[in-house]
């Protein structure tokens, strides 16, 4: 068994800087040598540099900002996530923005078309172009993958390869008014906070594993936004919110997804290690660090 590092060092899907420093310290705090400690052969040729990537002349699509750079980041990303994918190798990519997943996920259904995705996050991160209000294209990318809302022909790439039934949430507890009429309307299942006080993250586990993948032969792609923590759990994240998943919880996730053995493709993202003090940085990144560790079969016993 082989994991590809996809380091992918992007902020263009939001306003704050630093993010895109996300996935340095996630390597350089010993990613790398934690996932071979545990039995895995790791690819890491260094972090992306979309430096081929003009980024000089990207005025406002609408409301959304730098669209052009976030499409074509993205596009980039899901050549090298589905090269890997298609060689049998797990891409595990470090954020960056979750515009990123765009990438990530066209990755992954070009070689598994009928994957399903479980997306681990404080927000749906759904909203169209017509629903966006900050513009920011990371609470943008799942509506792209569906192929809801207005075509942005600088999208014209994405393919709307992920159907409503094979996608699910936990953790959600900050959807914009437009986001929850999407949801709804295409009938998307989503498990907030609420259900995760309610049933308890175990029951929620299974509940959303039952619903995207009832016989358990279907490739789980799991992007987790390290915001669906909470904010003392995972500080240093550009949009954080209170009454999030505890530690356990969010790792219970990735060992329960680990333990299903059809994890095909894994993303951490949101980490940004400019927006706390020295000791909340280095937490947030070790948490970053041990959900990637947890998804990919660290056991406690
Ligand atoms: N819903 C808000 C927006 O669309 C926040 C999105 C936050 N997304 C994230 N990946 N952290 O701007
Ligand atoms: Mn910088
Ligand atoms: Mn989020
Ligand atoms: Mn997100």
């Amino acid at each position: 068994k082989t994991v590809a590092i996809v380091g992918c060092p992007f902020r263009g899907g939001q306003a704050k800087l630093g993010v895109d420093h996300g996935p340095i310290r996630l390597v350089q705090a010993g990613l790398p040598e934690q996932l071979a400690e545990l039995g895995w052969k790791v690819q890491f040729d260094g972090h992306h540099q979309f430096e081929e990537i003009d980024t000089q002349n990207d005025p406002p699509i609408g409301k959304l900002k730098n669209p052009r750079l976030v499409s074509r980041v993205s596009q980039a990303v899901a050549q090298v996530v589905g090269g890997h994918a298609k060689k049998g190798v797990l891409p595990l990519t470090l954020g960056g923005d979750h515009s990123l997943a765009m990438g990530t996920i066209s990755g992954t259904l070009e070689q598994y078309p009928d994957a399903c995705v479980i997306w681990v996050d404080a927000h749906a991160d759904i909203n169209t172009a017509e629903t966006t209000d900050s513009g920011n294209l990371h609470g943008m990318p799942v509506s792209f993958l569906l192929g809801i809302g207005p075509k942005i022909p600088e999208f014209g790439w994405v393919k709307p390869a992920l159907r409503p039934e094979r996608l699910v949430y936990i953790g959600l507890r900050d959807i914009d008014a437009g986001e929850k009429r999407i949801l709804r309307e295409n009938g998307i299942r989503a498990f907030s906070m609420h259900e995760v006080d309610k049933y308890g993250i175990g029951k929620v586990v299974e509940m959303a594993l039952d619903h995207v993948n009832p016989k358990g032969d279907r490739p789980i792609h799991l992007s987790f936004d390290v915001d669906a923590l909470d904010p003392s759990v995972a500080p240093s994240t550009g949009t954080p919110v209170r009454g999030g998943l505890t530690f356990r919880e969010g790792h219970y996730i990735c060992e329960a997804i680990y333990e299903t053995g059809c994890l095909v493709a894994l993303d951490i993202m949101e980490v940004n290690p400019s927006l706390a003090d020295v000791e909340a940085v280095r937490q947030t990144v070790a948490v970053g660090c041990s959900l990637a560790r947890s998804a990919l079969g660290e056991t406690l016993l």
